[in-house]
């Protein structure tokens, strides 16, 4: 067998759990159809390093329908199912490299058996496959059309690599499709943060002070849905425009020194490094649990924690970590600072992840067609894919919009008529 999975036993509940998410995908299934009959894919090697999860699983058979050779590892080592990787494995003939809870060596020992299958397509939640790509393998860069990155995270690692002139091939920002960020970003990450933080913690919202630093999509999703349970929302930001909003839309905001003597949850959503730090520890309340639902394990500063801590107990709970601190007061980690919607949650709904992943499988086609013409930069996905796919979940949804009339398109176009 090709992969490698924690436990080929577990294949038949990951083929139920993929199949039960790909009622939810209708217009992945639209696709997967056309590339059944098309194969726009055929014979094509292509590595994906994304989260293995059931959704993920869906936009693999798509894939594999359209015809490509398909390997995936994991973007993240405690986001594995590791009932769906034993399924993609064993019943759908998709190799998989990946178990939930790998240490820091297999997380990178699979990505390299991914790069190792020959890519001529990638995918990436994070850039971590091209990163490993062009500090290891650069030789490879000849022969890749292109390549996917579906996280904000990935999105401006990659942008700097094209500003610093080491980016050899195009990468198409699936990110940044509206279709994307718009849903999966704001409410697949407002919901399942709420989700995973209930389900490792089972604390009540209603009452609680919730503190979210950084106001984006995913930001904007968590303080919004956090607020519907009843918490009290604050917003902590460093961008003034954003912080505008967040004020605008009702919430308080404050820097991260004042609400940390105040908050019940602390949830980071920036991508950025080190927004929750000694000096915030040092002024939480007793009780306080804290949690991050950005891309990587840097947001909060859990060498700082460890350091101020007298003594630590692991696994309270599954997925809690208690810190007592010197004066007996207890701060708890989700997740061990990792993405708690995936760690400890089951990531985001079927349903918004059919947008994120007909985006990825539509703009790996057009990179195939397009293959050898894309600038080595990043490049945004064309308008007609996220038209295309916002039509059909429309559609799907059993919603009917308007069209212009012939009248309106006129009137729109000009500048003559209106006053
Ligand atoms: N949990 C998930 O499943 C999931 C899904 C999508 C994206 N992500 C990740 O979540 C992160 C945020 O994504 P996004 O699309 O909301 O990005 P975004 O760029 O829209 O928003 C990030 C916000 O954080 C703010 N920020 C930066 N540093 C800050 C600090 N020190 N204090 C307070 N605010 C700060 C920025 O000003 C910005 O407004 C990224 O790492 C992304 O990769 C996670």
């Amino acid at each position: 067998m090709k992969g490698d999975i924690r436990d080929a036993s577990l294949a038949g509940a990951g083929r139920k759990r993929i199949e039960w998410a790909d009622r939810d995908m209708p217009v992945l299934g639209v696709i997967r159809e056309r590339f059944e009959r098309e194969k726009p894919l055929r014979g094509l090697r292509v590595s994906a390093c994304l989260h293995i999860t059931a959704e993920t699983a869906n936009l693999a058979r798509t894939l594999q329908a359209g015809g490509a050779d398909l390997v995936l590892c994991a973007s993240n080592p405690l986001s594995t199912q590791d009932d769906v990787a034993a399924a993609l494995t064993l019943e759908y003939g998709i190799p998989v490299f990946a178990i939930r809870g790998e240490d820091r060596d297999t997380y990178y020992a699979h990505i390299r058996a991914a790069i190792d299958h020959g890519p001529r397509i990638t995918m990436d939640d994070g850039a971590d496959l091209v990163s490993e790509i062009l500090k290891n393998r650069p030789e490879m860069h000849k022969q890749i059309l292109g390549s996917m990155e579906e996280t904000t995270t990935g999105v401006i690692r990659l942008r700097a690599m094209e500003a610093q002139g080491v980016l050899r091939f195009p990468i198409l920002a699936v990110n940044d499709a509206d279709t994307k960020h718009l849903f999966d970003n704001r409410y697949g990450t407002g919901q399942s943060t709420v989700d995973g933080i209930i389900r490792a913690s089972d604390i009540l919202f209603a009452g609680k002070t919730v503190v979210v630093a950084g106001y984006g999509w995913c930001g904007r999703g968590f303080a919004m849905r956090a607020r519907g349970m009843g918490a009290n929302v604050v917003v902590t930001e460093v961008d003034p425009i954003r912080a505008l909003e967040a004020a605008m839309d009702g919430f308080r905001v404050m820097a991260i020194a004042d609400a940390a003597p105040i908050g019940d949850l602390f949830c980071t959503l920036t991508g950025d490094i080190h927004v929750i730090r000694a000096e915030h520890f040092a002024r939480m309340k007793d009780g306080a649990l804290v949690a991050n639902s950005g891309h990587f394990n840097v947001e909060i500063d859990i060498d700082a924690l460890e350091a101020a801590a007298r003594e630590v107990r692991r696994a309270v709970r599954p997925c809690v970590d208690e810190y007592r601190m010197p004066d007996g007061r207890r701060i708890y980690l989700l997740a061990e600072g990792r993405l708690v919607n995936l760690a400890a949650a089951e990531g985001h709904p079927a349903c918004v992840m059919d947008m994120s992943f007909s985006v990825q499988a539509l703009t790996s086609e057009y990179a195939v067609r397009n293959g050898g013409k894309l600038e080595p930069r990043v490049h945004k996905v064309p308008r007609e894919i996220d038209e295309w796919v916002a039509r059909l979940k429309l559609k799907t949804m059993g919603i009917a919009i308007d069209e212009l009339t012939a009248e309106q398109r006129e009137y729109l176009a000009s500048w003559e008529a209106g006053t």
